[in-house]
């Protein structure tokens, strides 16, 4: 599929934007298991325009990682336009604009999920960015702001008009932030109101899962997040369904394998005691439900030094082999 002139490989997932979670390390590995696009963390356009260094960090990008969206929340039009324009600099494939955090520093400031209460504003937005920089412009929504108000549609709509190349639907509304279900009905109502391609999020954790979301909307690309979370080859198990082939699954010690590369690579990163610090709910999602990995609970929050990790995992291994 292409969003604007850019190849995405649609017979996988895309790899949601996670902040906190979703950096280099681990979007390196997911890539590597086969994820079709990545979708780095959101960057305040205010804090890009202000030149905070701490918020360009977030922008970079790796060849390895392409095709890659970066992402800007904001809610002026002006200064998400020249959020985009400093965007250029990391050479990202796409721009995506989020309008679908629910967290009070950004909704609560008229960006993220509170542009879904203002459609106009909006469209004011992807067109100022559209026009500001020679890149595909998409959007993360939501399905609306509540119950009452799920109106993902038909801000769809107006993102399509004012040149989005690509929008991103999260199955929930605002007030329901992480919490089931996923409304995939206003997913699929958001697929036939607009031409550009649709990117299916929301509880997408295996092909059971995935296939239940293309069949049920129709959607141009799935998108997962938290089903990567310590299992970032559900890629493979998803890009397997979508070729016709059996996912030959994973051992638990190629699951640690993965884990202590993923983690090798946020110290490379990051250096080994921040990167550690990191590491700590990464290492807790690979080890979730793992017999014997409850006793260890305490020594991963505490983890400081790379070996220590690699200790606890040869310790697991003995239990379960
Ligand atoms: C820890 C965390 C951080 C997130 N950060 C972002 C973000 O920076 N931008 C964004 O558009 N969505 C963000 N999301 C929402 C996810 O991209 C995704 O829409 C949501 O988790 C639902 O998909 P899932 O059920 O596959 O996790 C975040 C979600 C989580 C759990």
């Amino acid at each position: 599929m292409l969003i604007g002139n850019v190849f995405i490989d649609g017979r996988s997932a895309a790899l949601a934007p996670m902040a906190g979670v979703a950096g280099h390390a681990f979007r390196k590995v997911c890539k590597e298991f086969g994820a079709a696009y990545l979708v780095g963390e959101m960057a305040s356009a205010k804090g890009l325009v202000m030149s905070g260094r701490k918020t360009a960090e977030l922008l970079s990008i790796t060849e390895e990682e392409r095709p890659m969206a970066v992402q800007i929340f904001g809610d002026e039009p002006e200064t998400v336009a020249e959020a985009a324009r400093i965007c250029m600099r990391y050479c990202p494939d796409i721009i995506d604009i989020n309008m679908g955090c629910p967290a009070h520093k950004v909704a609560g400031n008229g960006g993220g999920s509170a542009l879904l209460k203002n459609p106009a504003l909006a469209g004011r937005i992807v067109r100022a960015a559209a026009k500001a920089v020679p890149l595909p412009i998409t959007a993360k929504i939501r399905i609306g702001w509540d119950n009452d108000n799920i109106n993902a549609a038909e801000v769809a709509k107006v993102l399509e008009a004012n040149g989005a190349a690509a929008i991103a639907v999260h199955g929930r509304t605002r007030a329901q932030m992480y919490a089931p279900p996923v409304n995939i009905r206003a997913i699929s109502d958001v697929k036939k109101a607009v031409k550009i391609p649709v990117i299916a999020n929301g509880d997408i954790t295996d092909r059971l899962s995935a296939r239940k979301m293309l069949d049920e909307t129709g959607a141009d690309l799935l998108m997962v997040g938290r089903g990567a979370c310590g299992r970032p080859w559900v890629f493979a198990e998803i890009r397997a369904f979508l070729e016709g082939r059996e996912f030959e699954g994973i051992s638990l010690e190629g699951k640690f394998e993965v884990m202590l590369r993923h983690i090798r690579l946020l110290c490379e990163d990051m250096g080994e005691a921040h990167g550690m610090r990191e590491a700590r709910k990464h290492a807790a999602w690979y080890m979730r439900g793992l017999r014997g990995a409850a006793a260890y609970r305490q020594k991963i929050a505490q983890l400081t030094e790379f070996c220590q990790l690699e200790e606890i995992a040869q310790e697991i291994l003995a239990v379960n082999i």
